[in-house]
């Protein structure tokens, strides 16, 4: 059920014995449980039927928290990570200490840590003497969701938070410290990665690896439609029928009823905050039996973006 504000008082209470929760953050909805709970955590795994082996995000309400649970000292690289993003999209996987329980993160020595900016998230945090674990609020391998309406559609959750549409519509950047003296990014978000290349001097690119256990979560199929996706160059080799739903960047090649720009203006973060509610939008769409997708110029959030809409076409 989408609720308000107003009944976030039931939702700590309802966090605090061990339900779930569908919270707004400022890139997309989490569903929210107790990290520190085993219960919690295996209900977040089946309501969203994930594999076990895909570990999940916690959420800490200060940096500080993780005086408790990472592994010190924190390397200096992400400190000034944490420092320049915080609260906000960014991801950090550090080594993890005890009280964060094995199922958390799939038996990894290491966990992701994100504190989240968005005001309804920081006030429910606030309230709670635990970190909440959340992957994105969507079934696995489904579009993951950038307003209440789009957990309602595709979850049965007790509470879904209204926290309006999502600031950024990405999920957010990870950078995993779990190789000593690196700094891996392990997965394209909503802070461009050359942001942080200017940060972090030497920042390994680590997305399309396959080796395992950096990034376990970098599943080829995922953020995938129910209807069939092709991601494309240009329209040459296609001729786009009246049930294709198209999605552009900027440049509308072809005029149609199903046309739908992800930035008239050729702007990366809006088309970052449009991607993932043009796909819902796109997959509900009943004059639509398949999508078609321009890539985007892959740099700054080009890249998270065709990340997503690689993914979707593996489908
Ligand atoms: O923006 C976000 O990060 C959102 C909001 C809700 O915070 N959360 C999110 O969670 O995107 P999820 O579960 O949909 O994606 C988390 C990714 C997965 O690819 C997972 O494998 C990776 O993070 N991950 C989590 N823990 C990890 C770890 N210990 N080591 C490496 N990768 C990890
Ligand atoms: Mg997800």
């Amino acid at each position: 059920m989408i609720v308000s504000e107003k009944e976030i008082p039931k939702i700590v209470e309802h966090l605090k014995s061990q339900g779930l929760a569908a919270l707004p953050t400022e890139t997309v909805y989490g569903l929210a449980g107790n990290a520190l709970k085993e219960e919690s955590i295996l209900s977040i795994f089946k309501l969203k039927n994930r594999p076990k082996f895909d570990p999940l995000i916690v959420h800490i309400k200060d940096v500080s928290e993780l005086n408790k649970y990472a592994i010190q000292p924190i390397p200096k690289a992400a400190s000034l990570l944490t420092q320049k993003y915080w609260p906000g999209p960014l991801t950090i996987v550090l080594p993890k200490t005890a009280l964060i329980p094995d199922v958390v993160t799939s038996g990894l020595p290491f966990c992701a840590f994100r504190m989240p900016q968005h005001p309804l998230f920081q006030k429910i945090l606030r309230q709670l003497d635990f970190p909440l674990a959340a992957p994105s609020a969507n079934p696995f391998g489904y579009v993951s969701p950038t307003n209440a309406k789009h957990v309602a559609m595709n979850l049965d959750v007790p509470f879904i938070l209204d926290g309006g549409p999502a600031k950024h519509g990405l999920e957010s950047t990870i950078i995993g410290f779990v190789e000593k003296g690196k700094a891996l990014l392990l997965r394209h978000g909503s802070i461009p990665h050359e942001e942080i290349d200017k940060l972090v001097p030497g920042l390994l690119d680590e997305t399309s690896s396959k080796k395992s256990p950096q990034s376990p979560g970098q599943l080829d199929k995922h953020y995938a439609t129910r209807k069939k996706l092709y991601l494309i160059e240009d329209l040459k080799s296609f001729k786009i029928k009246e049930t294709d739903g198209l999605i552009c960047f900027g440049h509308v090649p072809h005029k149609g009823k199903n046309v739908f720009n992800l930035s008239a203006n050729g702007d990366f973060i809006e088309a970052g905050k449009n991607l993932f509610s043009m796909l819902h939008l796109l997959d509900n769409h009943s004059g639509i039996n398949q999508i078609f997708a321009l890539k985007l110029p892959n740099i700054g959030l080009g890249k998270a973006i065709n990340d997503r809409l690689e993914r979707a076409e593996k489908n």
